[in-house]
């Protein structure tokens, strides 16, 4: 199995996969919204035999305070149903943390189930002071930074996420 960036080629691919592996349209749909009008993202996909089997995308996220400090957030990660628990997603974040570190984003948050990003080193941002902006128990909101302390003078702020996952319910 190899992890690449995602190409032209994958974009329907990409589309399908999201939709099966969720319950509704709106992670696939946020994905090509955020294509389209998200100034930063990044998009892997793992594929084997010429078959793409997972996806995982990130896209600029901001604070008030710094527009330009360089963090994104993780969303979404899918597996195809058939393919799941075999480590795929595992290694679509494991490469998108390097390829993340190489450009110099400070940091990663994501909305998730703590015990799986915790093996790749998220902590909840309240370790860090920082607020989540979804109305969800705060210890499934979590960050990994990039570079060391990087996140120190954010204490008390709130990421701002692009206005298309306003549409995700
Ligand atoms: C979540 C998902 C991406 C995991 O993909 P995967 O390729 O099966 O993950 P991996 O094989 O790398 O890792 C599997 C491990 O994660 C655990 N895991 C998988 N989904 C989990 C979840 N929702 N909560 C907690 N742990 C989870 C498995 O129990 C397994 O643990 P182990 O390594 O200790 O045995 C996949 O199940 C999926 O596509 N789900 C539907 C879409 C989704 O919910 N995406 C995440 C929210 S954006």
């Amino acid at each position: 199995m190899i992890v690449r960036k995602e190409i032209n080629e994958d974009i329907d691919v990409i589309y399908l996969l999201q939709r099966t592996a969720f319950e509704s349209a709106d992670e696939a749909l946020l994905v090509d919204n955020l294509r389209e009008n998200c100034p930063y993202t990044l998009s892997l996909v793992a594929e084997d035999k010429n078959k793409v089997l997972g996806h995982i995308f990130f896209s600029r996220i901001n604070f008030s305070k710094d527009p330009n400090f360089a963090m994104v957030a993780l969303a979404p990660v899918a597996v195809l149903p058939e393919f799941r628990n075999d480590g795929v997603a595992s290694a679509l974040i494991k490469k998108a943390i390097e390829i993340l570190t190489q450009e110099g984003q400070k940091a990663i948050f994501v909305l998730g189930e703590p015990d799986f990003y915790a093996k790749f080193g998220f902590v909840p941002t309240s370790y860090y002071q920082i607020n989540c902006p979804f109305d969800v128990p705060k210890e499934f909101f979590m960050l990994l930074e990039l570079e060391e302390d990087a996140l120190s003078s954010f204490a008390g702020e709130t990421p701002i996420y692009h206005k298309a996952f306003d549409a995700l319910s």
